[in-house]
C-alpha cells in the first residue's frame, strides 16, 4: 500500500453515548444507538511513506478552497493514536505518513466530524499496518482513537454500540441496512463556530449531575422501546423517543459540573418551531448532540417541506439532508 482514501461517515446519535467507565480504553457507560449521515463524512487520503520521521497532515475545511496545514494539536491526536495502535497490537514496524483530509460538513460543530475523522483513520491505519480486522474488530481499533462514538461511523446503516465490560467485548454492530428504513436527518447549521468544551471533557464531568444516575437507570427500557419502534417502523413512536431521549441528555449536560450550555435562542426556536410543526400536521422530532445545530429526524415526504419552512424562517441558510448510509470503506 501506498496510498488509500477512504470515506466514513459522521453520525446522528439517537441515544447518545455520555461518560466513561474507563476513559483509557473509552469504555461507555451506556449503549448508544445512531444513524451515519449520506451528507456528512471526512475523506481521507493516506500516504505511508517509509521514513517514520515524516508525519504530515493538511486540512482542507469545509466552505474553503484551499487546504492548510494542521495544527499542532490536531497532528498530536493522529500521532499518539498511531503509536497506541502499535504498542497495543505489538507492532515492531515504523512508518511515516502524508494525510489529506477534507470534510463535506463544518468541523466541530456538534456534528460528529470527530467521529468521521477518527473512523476513517482507523481504517488507514489498519491498511497501513497489514492489520486484517472484521467490521467488529474496526470498530474497537476507532473506538481506542478516543472518540468514542467514531466506532459506531465504522459499521454501516443504523448501529448499535455494545457497551460491553472490557476491550474487547464494547463494540459497534450494524443492526440494519441503510435501506431497511428511509428516516432522514436534517441538520439544520445554525452556527459553524467550534464549540467551548470538547466531549472529552463533558465525558469526565457527567457523573457530578443529579441526574445522571437516573438517566442510566431509563435507558435499557428506552433502547428496548426504540428498537422495538425501529423494527415496527412506527414512525411517531420512533420521534417521540428520540427527541425526550435527546432532552434528557441535554437536562444532564445543563446541570452537571460545570455545566454544557450548547444551545443558543436559535436553538430554542427551532425546538420550538417543530413542535408546532407537529400540531399542523408534519411529523418530524429533534435531536442534539454536543452543540448547537439541530438534526430534524423525519421521513422522506416532508424533506422539501421542512427544508423550504427552515430557510424561510431566516434561521438558517446551510441545510444538509442525510439519508441512512454505508459506514467506512476505501473509495
Ligand atoms: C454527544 O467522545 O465520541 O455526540 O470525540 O467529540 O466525537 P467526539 O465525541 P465523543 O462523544 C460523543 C458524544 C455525543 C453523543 C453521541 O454521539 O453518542
Amino acid at each position: 500500500m501506498r496510498t488509500i482514501t477512504v470515506r466514513s461517515p459522521a453520525n446522528i446519535a439517537f441515544i447518545k453515548y455520555w461518560g466513561q467507565i474507563d476513559p483509557v480504553i473509552v469504555l461507555p457507560q451506556n449503549e448508544s444507538c445512531s444513524m451515519n449521515l449520506s451528507a456528512c463524512y471526512t475523506d481521507i487520503e493516506f500516504t505511508k511513506v517509509s521514513d517514520p520521521q515524516i508525519q504530515e497532515m493538511e486540512i482542507r475545511e469545509f466552505g474553503h478552497s484551499r487546504y492548510r496545514q494542521s495544527t499542532r494539536d490536531e497532528l498530536t491526536k493522529v500521532t499518539i493514536y498511531y503509536e497506541r495502535i502499535r504498542t497495543l497490537y505489538r507492532l515492531k514496524e515504523a512508518f511515516g505518513f502524508r494525510i489529506r483530509s477534507v470534510n463535506s460538513f463544518p468541523q466541530k460543530a456538534g456534528i460528529a466530524s470527530s467521529a468521521s475523522f477518527f473512523s476513517a483513520l482507523a481504517y488507514a491505519f489498519m491498511r497501513a499496518f497489514s492489520l486484517s480486522l472484521s467490521t467488529e474488530d474496526l470498530s474497537i481499533l476507532a473506538r481506542l482513537s478516543g472518540s468514542g462514538s467514531a466506532c459506531r461511523s465504522v459499521p454501516d446503516g443504523f448501529v448499535w454500540w455494545k457497551k460491553g465490560h472490557d476491550n474487547a467485548s464494547s463494540h459497534a454492530y450494524s443492526f440494519a441496512a441503510p435501506d431497511a428504513w428511509d428516516i432522514v436527518d436534517i441538520v439544520l447549521v445554525l452556527n459553524t463556530a467550534e464549540k467551548q468544551i470538547s466531549s472529552i471533557d463533558g465525558h469526565a464531568g457527567a457523573l457530578s449531575s443529579p441526574y445522571y444516575l437516573s438517566r442510566q437507570r431509563m435507558l435499557p427500557k428506552i433502547a428496548q422501546q426504540l428498537r422495538a419502534a425501529f423494527e415496527d417502523r412506527a414512525f411517531e413512536r420512533f420521534g417521540t423517543l428520540v427527541e425526550q431521549e435527546a432532552m434528557n441528555f441535554h437536562s444532564v449536560l445543563m446541570t452537571q459540573s460545570p455545566p454544557l450550555f450548547y444551545w443558543s435562542g436559535k436553538t430554542i426556536q427551532v425546538l420550538q418551531e417543530v413542535v408546532n410543526l407537529r400540531k399542523t400536521g408534519t411529523a418530524c422530532y429533534s435531536t442534539i448532540d454536543a452543540g448547537e445545530n439541530v438534526h430534524l429526524i423525519c421521513q422522506r415526504e416532508s424533506v422539501d417541506r421542512l427544508v423550504r419552512h427552515f430557510k424561510a424562517s431566516g434561521l438558517t441558510q446551510t441545510v444538509l439532508v442525510n439519508y441512512p448510509a454505508v459506514g467506512t470503506h476505501e473509495i
